[in-house]
C-alpha cells in the first residue's frame, strides 16, 4: 500500500471515529455508532499493517491473534456490572503501551532527514520532549488505572488515601519531573533522567487515584479514559502516525468533556477531583443507625401500587446486581395497563458506569419515553403516590442536601422522600458505594422491602 493511500485511509478512518462518537451520544443511534467505530478501526488496522512502514507481518498477526483472543474471551465473560473495571484495566494497557513506545523511540530514535543543522536540532529537541511527555502521561495512566481497577473490584479500599501533605507531594512530583525534563533535553537525552521520571510518574499516578474517594470513582474512570487518549496521542507524535494523534485527541477530549459533565452532575469541582480530592474535608461517616425503620411485604406493596395513580421507579446498582430489570418491566406494563402513570427517574451516576441504568432498561424493552433524567423528574416527586427505590442508595440520600459534613454533601440526588410513599428494595441496612448512612430509610413515609431485588419484584408481579 502506498504512503498516499495509507494517508487517505487514515482520513476515512478518522471520519468514522467522529461519526462513531456522534452515534454513541444517543441511545437510538448507539448501535450504529459502534458499527462506525468497528469500520474505522478495521480500515486503520489494514492501512497500518499493509502500509509502507510495516515490518514483520507475521509478528503482527501472531500478536493480534493472541491479543484479540484474550480480548474476546474477557469481553464475552464480563458482567455488565464489571464493565468499569474492564475499562480501567484497558486504560492501564494504553498507558503501558505509551511508556514502551516512548522508551523504544528514545533508544531507537527516528532518523531525522536533515534540512539544515538548526532545523535538525529543533526536530531532535521536539522528539526528546515528545518522548519525555509521552512516558510521563503513559506512566501516570498506567498506575492510576491499576488503582482504579483495584478500587472498583474491591481489592483496594475505596476510601481515599490521606498521606500527610498529599497536595505538596503531588506538586513536588510535577515540579521534579519538569526539572528532569529540562535536564533531559539539555543533556541531549539522559537515560538516568528518563528512568527517575518514570518511577516518579508511576508513584504520582498511584497516589493521585488512591487519594480519590469511592464516590468520585466514575469521574476518575472517565478522567483516566481522557489520560489514555493523550497517552495515545503522544505515542502518535513519537511514531509520526497522524491517525493515532487524531484518535488519541478524540479520546482525550471526549473523556475530559465527560469528566466535566459528570462533575457538574455530582456538584464536584473538576479541578478538585483531578487533583486527588484537593480542598475536600474528609469526614469519617457515621455508621450508627439513625432510628427505627419499618418493613413491608411484597403483597402490601402490590396493594399500594394498585391504589396509586402515579408511580416513579428509581433504579440503582442493586437492580443491576439482581438483574431485576425484566420483572421491573413486567410490573411496569401491568400497572400501565391498569391506567397507572409509571415513570423512571435516572440519576446520572446510578449504578457503576455512565448510562448503566438506561442500558439495562433498554435491554428489558422499557419504552424510552418513560425513562427520564433526574433533572426532568425531580420536581414531580411531591405529586407522586409511590416511589420504588430498587437497589439505589447514594443517589437517593437526603444527607447530600441536609448534612454539610456528609462525604456526598452537595451531590444532586433524586428527591424521592417528597413522595407520599417510598419503598426501598435492598437486602440489608448496609450502606451504598460511598459508605455513608442513608436517613431516607428512617423517614416516616419510607418502608423497607428486604430481599434480593429480583425476588421481591417477581413476588410483587405475582401479587399484581
Ligand atoms: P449504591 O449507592 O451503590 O447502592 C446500591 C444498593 O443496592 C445498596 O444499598 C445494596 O444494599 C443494594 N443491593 C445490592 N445488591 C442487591 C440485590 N441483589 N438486591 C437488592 N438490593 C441490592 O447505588 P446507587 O444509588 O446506584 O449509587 C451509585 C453509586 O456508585 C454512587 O455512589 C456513585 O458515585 C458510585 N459509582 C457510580 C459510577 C457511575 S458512572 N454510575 C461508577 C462508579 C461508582 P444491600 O447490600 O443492603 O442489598
Amino acid at each position: 500500500m502506498s504512503a498516499g493511500l495509507v494517508q487517505a485511509a487514515y482520513i476515512v478512518a478518522a471520519l468514522f471515529f467522529i461519526l462513531s462518537l456522534a452515534g454513541l451520544s444517543k441511545q437510538e443511534s448507539a448501535r450504529a455508532g459502534n458499527y462506525y467505530g468497528i469500520a474505522g478501526m478495521t480500515i486503520a488496522l489494514i492501512a497500518t499493517i499493509f502500509g509502507p512502514e510495516s515490518q514483520g507481518l507475521a509478528w503482527i498477526i501472531v500478536a493480534m491473534v493472541i491479543g484479540g483472543g484474550i480480548g474476546i474471551h474477557y469481553a464475552k465473560k464480563v458482567e455488565m456490572t464489571e464493565m468499569p473495571e474492564l475499562v480501567a484495566i484497558l486504560h492501564s494497557f494504553v498507558g503501558l503501551a505509551a511508556v514502551l513506545v516512548g522508551y523504544n523511540s528514545y533508544i531507537d530514535a527516528p532518523v531525522i532527514e536533515a534540512l539544515n543543522p538548526q532545523e535538525a536540532h529543533a526536530a531532535h529537541v521536539i522528539h526528546l520532549v515528545e518522548v519525555f511527555l509521552g512516558v510521563f502521561i503513559g506512566a501516570v495512566t498506567f498506575t492510576g488505572s491499576i488503582v482504579a481497577f483495584g478500587k472498583l473490584r474491591g481489592v483496594i479500599s475505596s476510601s481515599p488515601l490521606n498521606l500527610p501533605h498529599k497536595h505538596k507531594l503531588n506538586l513536588a512530583a510535577i515540579v521534579v519531573s519538569t526539572l528532569l525534563m529540562i535536564y533531559f533535553v539539555k543533556a541531549d537525552g539522559s537515560m538516568f533522567a528518563l528512568i527517575v521520571m518514570t518511577l516518579i510518574a508511576f508513584a504520582f499516578g498511584y497516589h493521585l487515584v488512591a487519594s480519590i474517594g469511592g464516590a468520585d470513582m466514575p469521574v476518575v474512570v472517565s478522567m483516566l479514559n481522557s489520560y489514555s487518549g493523550w497517552a495515545a496521542a503522544a505515542a502518535g507524535f513519537m511514531l509520526a502516525n497522524d491517525l493515532l494523534i487524531v484518535t488519541g485527541a478524540l479520546v482525550g477530549s471526549s473523556g475530559a468533556i465527560l469528566s466535566y459533565i459528570m462533575c457538574k452532575a455530582m456538584n464536584r469541582s473538576f479541578i478538585s477531583v483531578i487533583a486527588g480530592g484537593f480542598g475536600q474535608e474528609v469526614v469519617i461517616s457515621d455508621d450508627v443507625e439513625q432510628g427505627e425503620h419499618r418493613e413491608t411485604s411484597a403483597e402490601e406493596v402490590a396493594e399500594m401500587l394498585k391504589d396509586s395513580k402515579s408511580v416513579i421507579i428509581t433504579p440503582g446498582y442493586g437492580m443491576a446486581v439482581a438483574q431485576a430489570q425484566y420483572p421491573v418491566h413486567e410490573i411496569t406494563e401491568k400497572l400501565r395497563s391498569q391506567g397507572v402513570n409509571v415513570r423512571f427517574g435516572i440519576h446520572p451516576v446510578a449504578g457503576r458506569l455512565p448510562g448503566h441504568m438506561n442500558v439495562l432498561l433498554a435491554e428489558a424493552k422499557v419504552p424510552y419515553d418513560i425513562v427520564l433524567e433526574m433533572d426532568e423528574i425531580n420536581d414531580d416527586f411531591d405529586e407522586t403516590d409511590t416511589v420504588l427505590v430498587i437497589g439505589a442508595n447514594d443517589t437517593v440520600n437526603p444527607a447530600a442536601q441536609e448534612d454539610p459534613n456528609s462525604p456526598i454533601a452537595g451531590m444532586p440526588v433524586l428527591e424521592v422522600w417528597n413522595a407520599k410513599n417510598v419503598i426501598v428494595f435492598k437486602r440489608s441496612m448496609n450502606t451504598g458505594y460511598a459508605g455513608v448512612q442513608n436517613p431516607l430509610f428512617f423517614k416516616e413515609n419510607t418502608q423497607m422491602l428486604f430481599g434480593d431485588a429480583k425476588d421481591s419484584v417477581d413476588a410483587i408481579s405475582k401479587a399484581l
